[in-house]
């Protein structure tokens, strides 16, 4: 058969957050499964990721943290890359629009664009945040309707009444990021003209469709903007952070996030190449006609994908002699919601998937989600169905029908396959379902119905169950060992095949199947015909899934809903008992008051500990007049070392409370623990 040669990217997740199961689910996993079941048939297929790493939202984070936009880009990059690693997706290569690599290919873009006379500069006016020093861009500014009087309408469009206006007539406007006014301000911008690209676009969408048949999903979203009329774009932004617009004297813009993002597919291949030592390795994929380009994504980027990148491309090909290839589809899924509502990680909705990772295997997860997908509309992960689908379909189903099946090898026939004698109708019948299973399965993932291949993935294992059960071989080792030597061999040879087709999937656990069966992967459209010899020996047997706890899951469902408080301090790092326990703490009471002359802050107390008195210099007496200071009980760290402070000798150290706005108030227990008492 002709060796395919395809590209395949997964949408560009933002280095602003953590990938959720919902990402997952979307752009991710079926894409890892498309791409695993291809390496299995021998394709050529490279599968290019990595972090979307500009954009408002990033600099948002930073200012709100303190911290560069760098450092947010950083710290997300690095984590969902690892998290993606563990969950077993399969990238050739992550990367991230933040390299030199990327910046130039978008500028290159941008400048062919502009060369070429596509794109238009158009002075507009736009909100300016002076407190923050930047425009905003429309999410951002909120005020009253002009026309119904609804107080949380957009910047130029009600949600309430549904109608558009001009900016400059939105009531009451304020800055969602200082909560200021903004001013209008003008600035100037520039423009693809995506209506030019209409008429082309419909036609390539048309042709894509009736070879390579589009979701229904995704086709309904295209003929919603083709109605709408496609309008000309502005594809740059006031902004500092970002791939800068390569003009020269153009300073403090950027080119629009979106409008690069999808040329990070891109960078990200020259990137990959130049890892392998073949600088010119992307063109063979993304300039060979022959190659098959597909882009999973989520539902909410199908216009960049199908509209914006392909124009871009278009517009590309137009001026350059070099011509990239358009997808060829583009299987969007719908979104994954968690027990019945969206994830939201404010309100505690969901579940980190690093998280989820520390506590079931990859393969538990990616099975339940794989079954699941919402290829066609929104699904929703539940926990019980999670355990469910651990427990009784990967543990009670595949799990036991190798376990059973390698029980038997070990214990009546060394560990060794049986001899394959004569074959009755039952037998006859398994073989044919091992040599049909990966060709059905894999036509399933071919046409991205990737929850119906799963189905037939289990449904396959279930066959095996039944044909070990009917074919009571620990009836026939008793009497005729032959036959039941045949029932084990046709039971390894399932198992072969399963590990084969289930790869994609569940990877770990199949390169575990493997190992048991000491063999090696072999060409998915091989795998189906009996691959392992007689008297090939097996290695030893190990479990496969373990059954998930009730205590588990409905320690994670009483979780939901509980929400962390955003305000939540960063606490100091973790201690033990054996570090708390070395602070003596005492109760005592302030028998005198000094001030101390030259500071403001600084008081000098007497304090009673029962055993006896010492003298404490505390930094309280912003807070405290020196008459309401005496009599009070308060606690003391007794054991800390004496210190000089202002010269005056300081024997210990008073507890008080400080609160965010800075003020003091000394921890004063009731008197009815005495003197000298200790506190733990
Ligand atoms: O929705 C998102 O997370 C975007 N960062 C996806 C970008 S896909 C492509 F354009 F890079
Ligand atoms: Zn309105």
């Amino acid at each position: 058969m002709k060796q395919e040669k395809i590209l395949v990217t997964s949408a560009l997740p933002y280095a602003n957050g953590l990938i959720h199961l919902g990402h997952l689910s979307g752009a991710y996993l079926p894409a890892d499964i498309f791409v695993r079941y291809h390496r299995l048939k021998g394709s050529d297929i490279i599968y290019i990721c990595g972090s979307d790493e500009h954009g408002v939202p990033i600099t948002i984070t930073a200012d709100k943290e303190g911290i560069t936009p760098q450092q947010v880009i950083d710290r997300f990059h690095n984590s969902n890359k690892a998290t993606f690693e563990k969950f077993g997706m399969s990238f050739d290569i992550y990367s991230r629009t933040s390299l030199p690599i990327h910046h130039a290919t978008a500028q290159e873009f941008f400048l062919s664009y502009y060369e070429q006379g596509l794109l238009s500069e158009k002075k507009t006016l736009q909100f300016f945040d002076a407190k923050a020093n930047m425009f905003l861009p429309d999410r951002y500014v909120e005020g009253t309707c002009p026309k119904c009087g609804y107080e949380e309408a957009r910047s130029d469009e009600c949600e309430k009444c549904g109608s558009l206006y001009d900016p400059s007539e939105l009531l009451n406007p304020k800055s969602k990021i200082s909560n200021s006014t903004p001013q209008l301000k003008e600035t100037s911008h520039w423009y693809f003209p995506l209506g030019k690209f209409q008429e082309r676009l419909e036609k390539y969408i048309d042709e894509k469709n009736k070879s390579f048949k589009w979701k229904e999903n995704v086709l309904q979203y295209c003929r919603g903007w083709f109605n709408d009329k496609l309008a000309d774009r502005a594809v740059t932004r006031d902004l500092d952070w970002g791939v800068k617009v390569p003009i020269e004297n153009v300073k403090g813009k950027v080119l629009y996030v979106w409008f690069e993002a999808v040329l990070g597919y891109i960078s990200a291949t020259k990137e990959l190449s130049i890892a392998k030592n073949e600088p010119s390795l992307w063109k063979k994929y993304w300039q060979d006609e022959k190659t098959r380009y597909i882009a999973f994504i989520g539902k909410d980027n199908v216009v960049f994908h199908t509209i914006i990148f392909p124009a871009m491309l278009m517009a590309w090909n137009d001026g350059n002699s070099d011509k990239f290839l358009l997808p060829e589809n583009v299987p969007a899924n719908e979104f994954l919601n968690f027990e019945g509502k969206k994830f939201s990680k404010s309100r505690g909705w969901g579940i980190d998937v690093d998280e989820f990772l520390e506590l079931f295997p990859a393969d538990s997860l990616r099975y339940a989600l794989a079954s699941n997908l919402p290829e066609t509309k929104d699904t929703d992960f539940y926990w019980r169905e999670f355990q469910l689908k651990n427990n009784s379909e990967l543990a009670d189903i595949l799990g036991n029908f190798v376990n059973r099946t390698f029980t038997f090898a070990s214990k009546h026939f060394n560990s060794r396959v049986p001899k394959l004698d004569e074959l009755n109708d039952r037998d006859k019948e398994m073989l044919e379902r091992i040599k049909n299973a990966p060709k059905l399965i894999g036509d399933l993932i071919e046409k991205y119905k990737i929850k119906d291949a799963v189905f037939e993935m289990m449904n396959f294992a279930r066959a095996g169950n039944k044909y070990f059960n009917d074919s009571e071989p620990w009836v026939t080792v008793k009497n005729t060992k032959q036959k039941c030597g045949t029932t084990i061999n046709i039971c390894l040879q399932t198992i072969y095949t399963l590990a084969e087709v289930f790869h994609p999937v569940i990877p770990f656990s199949s390169e575990i199947m493997f190992k048991m069966l000491n063999a090696k992967k072999t060409n998915w459209m091989k795998s189906g015909i009996p691959q392992l010899d007689e008297n090939h020996e097996l290695d030893k047997s190990e479990i496969l899934f373990t059954k998930i706890e009730d205590s588990l899951i409905e320690s994670q469902v009483n979780k939901l809903g509980r929400v962390e408080n955003e305000d939540a301090p960063d606490l100091l790092p973790e201690i033990n008992y054996e570090d708390f326990a070395k602070l003596d703490l005492r109760t005592a009471k302030i028998i005198g008051v000094e001030k101390i002359k030259k500071s403001d802050k600084l008081v000098k107390l007497q304090v009673d500990l029962g055993f006896e008195k010492r003298q404490i210099v505390a930094g309280i007496s912003k807070h405290y007049e020196a008459e309401e200071l005496i009599g009070k009980n308060i606690v003391v760290v007794a054991n800390l070392k004496s210190a000089k402070l202002f010269g005056h000798e300081s024997q210990g150290m008073v507890l008080a409370a400080e609160t965010k706005d800075g003020n003091l108030f000394l921890l004063e227990p009731n008197g009815k623990s005495g003197l000298g008492s200790k506190v733990k």
